[in-house]
């Protein structure tokens, strides 16, 4: 298959690629939707075949649940049952980076692969204004895991999403670098408690000011979890060795620096990417991914600076720290 990409550059022009891409969708093909947290690998989330390509283009095993992406919190309600938590959660973040898992509505329509066999699903209203075209123009919810082969670190850029999966995608829409460049946080809403199963582009601190309670973390022994992909402690690798908090640069390895002055021995770096100069979180997880994929082609060792771990730097660090398991 051809793989078609419009850029989208936010005039009257995008509407070519909106309709391309719904028809993709319509015709049971692959799309890759730019959302402000990573670029997204989206197909009908009511249409197995549709769904069941992305597990093949991803190669990603079978059991991994995937996100629906809807364009309100309106069509969130049809597929998924709020918790008055989870509704103050959706008042604050949506359209935004945050994934409820919350039971999901019986007979919605939603595709088993989706959930995977469970009785929960994972929703989110994203506020990325071509993702948010697309769905209103599908009037449907849309499947879409990150849009890199299973394994690598997520896609970024419209390059990403073509150097990983390639003729797989009917329709690239490219409007550029995705602005967090992080992906979303997930939490898991029950009556009770409210556990955080991915940290992401909303903080923590955010969440525990909405809900006025700690978050939980989801622990190995919890039955309740299910072992998310995001989850496992290699999802996130890149093919390089990284070496975590380093304070020095040694022989033969590539810096992801953070801040400055940078650590000893970086002038003899196989290449120094800097996520900011100025130590901003914000703009160092934008460029994470980025990152380690160009330092990826270049070393095979990496060594990575301090990252505090506030805000943003609880995912960063996350990311970081799955990459180096
Ligand atoms: O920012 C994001 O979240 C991006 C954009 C495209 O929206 N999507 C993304 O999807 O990162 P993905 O598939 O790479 O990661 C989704 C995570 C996986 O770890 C998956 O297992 C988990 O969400 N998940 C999905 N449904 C779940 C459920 N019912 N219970 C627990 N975890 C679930
Ligand atoms: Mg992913």
């Amino acid at each position: 298959m051809v793989t078609r990409r419009y850029p989208m550059t936010g005039d009257s022009a995008d509407a070519a690629g909106i309709d391309a891409a719904a028809e993709a969708i319509a015709a049971g093909m692959l799309v890759a939707m730019p959302t402000e947290t990573v670029y997204g690998l989206a197909a009908d989330a009511t249409n197995a075949a549709a769904v069941a390509r992305i597990f093949a283009a991803k190669g990603r095993p079978r059991f991994n649940p995937l996100i629906v992406h809807v364009s309100s919190p309106e069509a969130a309600e049809r597929i998924a049952i709020f918790t008055p938590k989870a509704l103050s959660l959706a008042a604050a973040f949506w359209p935004g980076p945050l994934t409820l898992v919350l039971k999901s509505v019986p007979g919605s329509g939603i595709a088993d692969l989706v959930t995977a066999g469970l009785d929960t699903i994972a929703v989110r209203v994203p506020a990325h204004p071509v993702a948010q075209a697309l769905l209103t123009r599908c009037g449907r919810p849309l499947a879409a895991p990150s849009a890199n082969r299973s394994g690598h670190v997520s896609a970024t850029s419209a390059e990403d999403v073509a150097a990983d999966l390639g003729e797989a995608v009917a329709v690239i829409l490219d409007a550029g670098p995705t602005p967090l460049g992080i992906e979303s946080t997930i939490v898991a809403v029950a009556d009770s408690e409210v556990r955080l199963l991915r940290p992401g582009g909303v903080t923590r601190q955010a969440i525990e000011a909405v809900i006025g309670e700690r978050l939980r973390e989801a622990g190995p022994g919890d039955s309740e979890t299910p072992q998310a992909p995001g989850m496992l402690a290699q999802h996130y690798a890149p093919a390089a060795a990284l070496r975590l908090d380093a304070r020095d640069v040694r022989p033969d390895e590539a810096l992801l620096a953070f801040g400055l002055p940078l650590p000893p021995g970086a002038e003899r770096a196989r290449a120094v990417i800097n996520l900011s100069e100025r130590g901003d979180l914000v703009e160092a997880a934008a460029h994470l991914f980025g990152a380690l994929r160009a330092l990826d082609r270049v070393s095979d060792r990496i060594a990575v600076m301090p990252i505090p771990e506030e805000g943003l730097g609880e995912a960063i660090n996350d990311r970081l720290r799955r990459g180096a398991a």
